[in-house]
């Protein structure tokens, strides 16, 4: 498996495997890789002739007074997992080399951009489309892979592919939990084993609306107030149905619809997701 760290050598590896005749998939990460990120990976493994990871903890989309400096950086482990599932390359760049002195240009997406997560994080997004068209552009992948639980994030980049032409496969894959219903994230180290015990009630919250949705409720008020009651124990950011396409609020529920939370347990923030679709009535 080859490490790279500069967007040329990046870019020429890449124009050498698609010159072969090669498809490339690619996973981007900030690394602190769990069993989420390992499933995108084997995705792009078995989907792909060729599967590149990036490890990027990219400064930008943190506020000031977000975890930037404590994010977990797990790189040694990171590789060995990706080398494990079969990933043929690396993209490690460097910060100073992503963001050279004078740095000016930045992607921004509107409108999906500016509810739940973008309410309280107002600059985070251009900055993930920002950093995600420099590695789309170091990488030259046909694929590439994201998380339903950065639901919004999936979404915003899945226009950004379309609306800025970058002929790239936008997959997006489901959930993954751990046996007790958390949904995995990089953050979840951050728990105490009381916290822990508490952000349960995120996961639960959205259980107990899939199940009011499945028995017909349809009703906006009535699934927000089940979840908020289920999370009375953290600090809610946000409990809100958006449409999963545009991420504008529902007054009422039809076609496909996500049901999105983000909560502050203790100083960690965590999100969650799950997506209905009205039609067929399955939640994922
Ligand atoms: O989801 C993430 O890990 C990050 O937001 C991404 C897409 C790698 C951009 O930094």
């Amino acid at each position: 498996m080859r490490i790279i760290e500069t967007a040329d050598e990046m870019r020429a590896w890449a124009y050498a495997r698609r010159a072969e005749g090669n498809w490339i998939g690619f996973v981007p990460t900030m690394g602190a890789l769990h069993e989420g990120h390992a499933s995108l990976m084997r995705a792009s493994v078995e989907q792909n002739d060729v599967s590149v990871l990036s490890i990027f903890v990219n400064p930008t989309q943190f506020a000031p007074h977000e975890d930037y400096n404590r994010y977990p950086r797990t790189f040694e482990a990171d590789c060995e997992l990706a080398e494990r599932i079969g990933i043929d390359a690396v993209y490690a760049p460097r910060v100073e080399r992503m963001y050279p002195p004078n740095y000016a240009t930045y992607v921004e997406v509107r409108r999906l951009t500016e509810g739940l997560c973008g309410r309280s994080r107002p600059t985070h997004f251009r900055c993930v489309t920002t950093v995600v068209t420099k590695l789309f552009h170091a990488v030259c992948p046909h694929r590439a892979y994201f998380g339903q639980k950065d639901a919004q994030q999936a979404a915003v980049i899945r226009r950004m592919t379309r609306d800025l032409d970058f002929g790239i496969e936008i997959v997006v894959l489901p959930i993954v939990r751990e046996p007790d219903g958390l949904a995995m994230s990089s953050r979840n180290v951050y728990l105490s084993a009381e916290e822990r015990a508490r952000a349960l009630c995120l996961s639960r919250g959205l259980l107990e609306a899939q199940r009011l949705l499945e028995s017909g409720e349809r009703r906006v008020d009535a699934i927000v107030d089940a979840v908020r009651n289920a999370m009375s124990g953290v600090q809610i950011d946000y409990i809100e149905l958006v449409d999963a396409d545009e991420m504008q609020p529902v007054s009422e529920i039809r076609g496909r619809v996500l049901l999105a939370v983000a909560a502050y347990v203790g100083q960690t923030r965590l999100i969650d997701n799950i997506m209905f679709d009205a039609e067929s009535g399955i939640v994922t």
